[in-house]
């Protein structure tokens, strides 16, 4: 083995210590561990070869962006490889069978807390580019690297950035390491992600907490009232109620349904061993691939209010306030979907309480047209490297900057992504196979030499 190529050992040494950094961009209380991630990255682009490596802090106090390129190139294109450092919450702690930011290798997997979501594979595009630089001396193609830390929390500062229409962000193409293959072994692109408003609805009632037994049954109970206005949302069989909700859907093509019905899949172990639930809950008569990535969501995360600790307590809640999301597909737009939801929260609300819906983020769907030379040639790398035709799917996730990079940048997106359905992503026992790592960075190097050929 030359100089420039690291072990296997090197290489997961390097992830081990990326994945050590508990940076959770939602928790005020990881700000410096974020900003130790954001330093982290640089350290490691700048160790690949790369040129004007920086962090790009935002005014606004958000998380910085991580900037680099290599532009040696000449009249070869330019590619925008994406990712993100931050990570989702590690809780519930008790459920992780290793601690969420001790990483631990079992059975050719690495499990911890952003092993799939997004370090690892960000990790490959940056070993990639550094194995093709160190080792032939430069690269075929020019390349730049904009890493955010609060992709899972928002994106306020890439969006930003990105609508400046910067001239560091001029490329030909994106390529998002941060989606996941069909199935093992199953070299996959990403063509298609959902897009997502995400906020909370606020119920009032009276003015303070009462008695349940002196105010109850002439009393508001907001509680009971956001009990209602939920399930005015969306009813027992997983039929999504608000108005006008369903009137913008691009339903897919009839050649798309027809390999998405190619894929290899099981219905029942998806249910049993992936989910691991009782039963699918669809919208009626919607397919799974169509309620996953072609249909949009309406989803509670979690409601606060009144007494919830140990024993009993008498009380009627003053207020209660749910966290809410809904899943956007092409063509819906997420302003008209908060207005939508908006509306439907109003007009579902009980008499003696007020409610309203309060949007904390929200990013476009996107669909990627398969068309394109960067696609194919992403797919023939992968395809050299796992022996298998490289499949297209969607995802039901959300990459907001990937509609951004598009509506603002004018270019599509790559998803080579190397992750695997069971990775537990924002789960307990979070993993990334470790075959998948490597390869992936093999798969990423190779498809830059095909790029600049
Ligand atoms: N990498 C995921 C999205 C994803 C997962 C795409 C699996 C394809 C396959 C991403 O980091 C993520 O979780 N995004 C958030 C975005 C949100 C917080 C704006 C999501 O989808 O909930
Ligand atoms: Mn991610």
């Amino acid at each position: 083995m030359s100089s420039h190529q690291q072990t296997r050992e090197q290489l997961l040494e390097t992830l081990k210590d990326y994945l050590r950094i508990p940076s959770i961009s939602t928790l005020p209380e990881h700000r410096a561990d974020v900003r130790r991630a954001a330093v982290f990255t640089a350290g490691q682009m700048r160790a690949a070869g790369l040129d004007n490596v920086e962090l790009m802090e935002d005014p606004e106090g958000g998380h910085p962006l991580v900037y680099g390129d290599w532009l040696h190139a000449p009249g070869k294109p330019t590619l925008l490889f994406y990712g993100h450092y931050d990570v989702q919450p590690a809780d519930p702690l008790q459920e992780w069978i290793t601690p969420p930011f001790e990483p631990d290798v079992r059975n050719g997997n690495i499990y911890a807390r952003g092993a799939a979501d997004d370090k690892g594979l960000l990790l490959i595009l940056i070993k990639a580019a550094e194995r093709v630089l160190r080792g032939q001396g430069g690269l075929p193609v020019n390349v730049r690297f904009l890493i955010e830390g609060e992709e899972e929390s928002g994106g306020e500062h890439i969006a930003r950035y990105t609508a400046s229409r910067p001239q560091r962000l001029q490329a030909e193409a994106a390529v998002i390491c941060d989606t996941e293959m069909f199935a093992p072994g199953l070299p996959t692109i990403c063509v298609g992600l959902r897009g997502l408003v995400y906020g909370e609805i606020h119920v009032q009632g009276a003015r303070t907490d009462l008695h349940s037994g002196v105010y109850g049954g002439a009393a508001p109970n907001p509680l009971q009232a956001l009990a209602h206005i939920l399930a005015a949302l969306k009813d027992r069989d997983g039929r999504i109620l608000i108005p006008g909700f369903h009137d913008a859907l691009r339903p897919p093509t009839e050649a798309e349904r027809a390999a998405w019905a190619r894929l290899p899949f099981d219905e029942r172990a998806y249910l049993e061993h992936e989910m691991k639930a009782q039963a699918l809950v669809m919208e009626p008569g919607a397919t799974l691939f169509d309620s996953l990535w072609a249909r949009p969501t309406f989803e509670v995360h979690g409601i606060r209010g009144g007494f919830t600790g140990e024993g009993a307590k008498t009380v009627i809640p003053a207020s209660a306030v749910a966290k809410v999301s809904a899943r956007l597909v092409a063509d819906q737009d997420p302003d008209t979907a908060i207005a939508q939801i908006t509306r439907a929260v109003n007009e579902a609300c009980p008499r003696g309480v007020t409610a309203r819906f309060q949007a904390i983020h929200a990013g476009p769907a996107s669909l990627v047209d398969t068309d394109n030379r960067f696609i194919r040639l992403a797919a023939q790398a992968m395809t050299e490297e796992w022996g298998v035709e490289t499949v297209y799917v969607r995802s039901g996730g959300s990459i907001p900057i990937v509609g951004l990079f598009n509506e603002h940048l004018g270019i599509p997106s790559v998803m080579m992504g190397f992750g695997l359905p069971d990775d537990n992503l924002h789960a307990p026992n979070e993993k990334l196979n470790l075959d998948n790592f490597f390869r992936g960075i093999s798969a990423t190097a190779r498809f830059l030499e095909l790029a600049g050929a």
